[in-house]
């Protein structure tokens, strides 16, 4: 039993078209699936060809009504085909919030629900909102694993960050850590910068990332209109060779790699762009981050680190030829070492972090 989240607080990246076709796919291998569609757009409900509100019945009311779940948990649930059912949401889920955080354990409501169901299915998709509030939080407390779709040439690299970084901090209070997995999406062959994000993307999540890239296809975009998965719209489009693919991949894997550490979530470490090197430091608290290094002769205030949109993501692109670095950070008057970056050398001083560029 796998509950998966398809998560990403940026809108348009993909998430519902993937919530719903990989649904459809792994429903196709005969996999006994549940899609949740935890937006209050309801774009996924709508993708299946539901209109939302015809039922009277959502996800909302599972969230709100919580004394007899069970009960209600098999009025709410709509039956597509033999082995694909869908828990669809309405536009009053946007009023869930404000209610949800009155109450206790408001992390955990979705947890709970999809308890009562864990024998009937070996998948549980869920489509996340697009933004980071108490329904995203409840999908990561229910979720073993999670998804991210980004959208090719476009990745917002500080934005995943910012997601890792929350993902990493609920994992601390589950027993099992939510392993996580990105996927490039909209992916479009004929352009470079496509390929070069891509590469990016692999070097910042350490691999993490699906074999299988979504490219850019129209009829996922008619299908979603029509109401139809892509399986049914046009089995021979590249976009339903592309979900089956990764479909594939989700069931070759027993689950998506799992975080080994806590250490292992974090992914930033200096990364080589062709423009030269970004360095990246993760501090919410701090005021001003410096990058010192040899090859500024260790001077203070050179080069600042820009806090990207208040994120608590200090980064700083410096273009450096060719050789063997030795770097520090410079964080509100303390040196510190890059904590992302494993490689060091020893110094009279100390450890100094290192890069290396070939
Ligand atoms: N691979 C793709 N090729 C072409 N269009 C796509 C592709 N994936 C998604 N789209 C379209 O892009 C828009 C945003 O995708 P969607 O899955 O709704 O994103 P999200 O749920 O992250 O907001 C939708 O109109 C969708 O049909
Ligand atoms: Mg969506």
């Amino acid at each position: 039993m796998r509950i998966i989240s398809i998560i990403n607080q940026k809108g348009g990246c993909g998430k519902t078209t993937t919530a719903i076709n990989l649904g459809a796919c792994l429903a196709d291998f005969r996999k006994r699936v549940l899609v949740v569609d935890l937006d209050p757009q309801a774009h996924a409900t709508l993708g299946f060809g539901i209109n939302p509100g015809e039922y009277r019945l959502s996800v909302y009311d599972l969230l709100l009504g919580r004394d007899d779940v069970g009960e209600r948990t098999r009025d709410v649930i709509i039956n597509l085909n033999e082995h694909l059912d869908l828990i669809p949401s309405d536009v009053m889920l946007s009023t869930a919030e404000p209610v949800l955080l009155q109450r206790d354990r408001r992390e955990y409501f979705l947890a709970d629900m999809l308890n009562t169901l864990l024998e009937q299915y070996d998948f549980i998709i869920i489509d996340c909102p697009p933004n980071i509030g108490v329904l995203t939080f409840n999908a990561l407390h229910a979720c073993s694993e999670a998804i991210i779709p980004m959208e090719s040439g476009l990745f917002a690299l500080h934005g995943l960050a910012k997601l890792i970084e929350t993902i990493h901090l609920v994992n601390q209070k589950k027993p099992v850590p939510t392993a996580i997995s990105a996927l490039a999406t909209m992916y479009d062959r004929r352009t470079r910068i496509a390929s070069e994000s891509l590469e990016e993307l692999r070097s910042h999540m350490h691999g993490r990332v699906f074999r299988t890239v979504i490219s850019l296809n129209v009829k996922l975009k008619e299908a979603a209109g029509y109401g139809q998965t892509i399986l049914e719209y046009d089995r021979n489009s590249s976009g339903a060779k592309d979900y089956l693919a990764l479909t594939r991949e989700v069931l070759s894997m027993k689950k998506l790699k799992k975080a080994k550490t806590q250490d292992d979530v974090r992914f930033l470490r200096p990364v080589i762009t062709k423009d030269g090197v970004l360095f990246t430091y993760y501090s919410p608290k701090a005021s001003q981050v410096h990058v010192v290094a040899d090859f500024n002769n260790w001077k203070v205030g050179q080069l600042p680190m820009e806090n990207v949109e208040g994120t608590g993501m200090w980064q700083r692109l410096v273009p450096l030829k060719r050789g063997k670095y030795e770097y520090k950070f410079f964080v509100d008057g303390q040196w510190l070492n890059d904590p992302d970056n494993p490689n060091k050398a020893a110094t009279e001083y100390g450890e100094n972090s290192t890069i290396e560029i070939d």
